[in-house]
């Protein structure tokens, strides 16, 4: 049996990976992967990336299922295409993928279903939106409408940066722009993924991010910097809530709209002091790089979790999970969020599994050069994750294999974790 995995980031290197521990599979493609998973025994890279081609190389060489890890795929519209050919693909439709692609489509259908989330405007004029936060005042957000891979995001502390915000994203020669500009939120952010099959749901374990690109959580906000799962702010009793007031009117929202999800549906939330859930906002894929820590804890056979979902029987499997804690560190380039600096020569790259069964080095922006060097390729590079019984000692570890990575401007925050080490019982 073969498989498909469609992207190239850490979380598409811990999806083939977690999939390749299945017994009984021929090969796992990854298209186009990256120097990690061309690395890995079980995996081939495939250097196609336009979505007719994938499915005409599904079809040819009968692939039993497609799973799409990035959101881009899935907003052009993957999965109508592959779903056209009668080809089996994990994922959101184009229209349904519209929860994560536009802000404004998220904001209104939360507002429909009644599924709590920040009070919002939407503003295409910056006159009108300038004129907003000076009533509303700071601190005051201010998002982009269309996918900017988690930096198209102002949290303004300030109405001088919130003016800013907006002057960048509205001013000058951006035509058909848009911006979403909500309330502020305080709390606890949690990640909250489920797979979907159109009606049921399956909970995968839960995790925390770290956005911003320094430690404490400072600076610009990035894709994520390093992730642990479980998330000890998600109880059972907030688990239920987020189930109960997000997930599920959510899933029947979308089916009563005639936009059926099928897909992995990770919800970005606010958890208040107060035990209140609110939604940042929705994406139709797996968090990167949630999804290191958290498949390194699964324990089921992730190929039946997925056949399940394809088959609209999710209903009938239940995950479990590792009771050890998961640990992430990202390790990325110079520059990042901005503009990276890549070609840069990696070194210390363990072979090949050398770790054994508690950590793994997911590779992301990496590639290989003339020489079969492994090089930097994009902004977040590789995702230190391991595997222990608490959140400490999965952090020393992860820090300690860290210790002979390097490349030029090597960055990474050294407290991922912290929020859960300091947290009071
Ligand atoms: P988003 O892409 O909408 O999840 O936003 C990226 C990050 O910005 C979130 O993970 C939060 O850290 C922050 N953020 C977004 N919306 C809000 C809000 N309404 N209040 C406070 N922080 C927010
Ligand atoms: N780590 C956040 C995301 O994947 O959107």
């Amino acid at each position: 049996m073969k498989l498909l995995v469609i992207g190239s980031g850490g979380r598409e290197h811990a999806i083939a990976w977690c999939l390749a521990r299945t017994r009984g599979l021929q090969k796992i493609y990854v298209a186009p992967g990256n120097a990690g998973t061309c690395m890995e025994r079980e995996l081939e890279n495939l250097p196609i990336t336009d979505p007719n081609e994938l499915a005409e190389f599904a079809a040819a060489n009968k692939i039993h299922l497609t799973i799409v890890g990035p959101e881009a795929p899935l907003a052009a519209g993957i999965v109508d295409i592959f779903r056209a050919r009668g080809l089996r693909i994990f994922g959101p439709t184009k229209a349904a993928a519209q929860l994560e692609s536009s802000k404004d489509f998220a904001k209104r259908f939360m507002a429909r279903h009644n599924i709590p989330t920040a009070a919002f405007e939407t503003f295409t004029d910056a006159q009108s939106a300038h004129a907003y936060v000076d009533k509303q005042g700071a601190p005051i957000v201010i998002k982009a409408d269309g996918l900017a891979a988690g930096k198209g995001v102002v949290v303004a502390q300030t109405l001088k940066e919130a003016h800013a915000a907006i002057d960048a994203m509205l001013g000058g020669d951006t035509p058909g722009a848009r911006i979403v500009i909500e309330e502020f939120l305080d709390g606890e952010e949690a990640s909250f993924i489920v797979m979907v099959d159109g009606k049921n749901v399956l909970a995968l374990a839960s995790s925390q991010d770290h956005k911003r690109i320094g430690d404490g959580d400072t600076g610009p906000n990035t894709g994520g910097m390093g992730a642990y799962s479980p998330a000890p702010v998600v109880t059972p009793s907030i688990h239920a809530k987020i189930m109960r007031e997000v997930i599920n009117p959510t899933v029947k929202g979308m089916a009563l709209e005639g936009n059926p999800y099928v897909g992995f549906l990770y919800a970005g939330l606010m958890i208040g002091k107060d035990g209140s859930v609110k939604t940042l906002e929705f994406n139709c894929r797996m968090g990167d790089p949630e999804a290191q820590p958290i498949l390194m804890r699964l324990k089921t056979d992730f190929l039946k979790l997925l056949d399940h979902a394809v088959s609209g029987k999710l209903d009938k499997v239940e995950a479990e999970w590792d009771l050890n804690v998961a640990l992430g560190v990202v390790l990325a380039s110079a520059k990042y969020p901005g503009e990276p600096r890549t070609g840069n020569i990696i070194k210390g790259i363990p072979p090949y599994n050398s770790f054994g069964d508690d950590a793994h080095l997911f590779h992301a922006g990496t590639a290989l050069n003339k020489t079969g060097k492994t090089v930097t390729s994009g902004g977040r590079v590789l995702c230190v994750t391991t595997l222990a019984v608490n959140v400490r000692a999965a952090q020393k570890r992860a820090y300690e294999i860290i210790e002979n990575i390097s490349f030029t401007g090597m960055q990474f925050r050294r407290d991922i974790g912290n929020r859960a080490i300091n947290r009071k019982p």
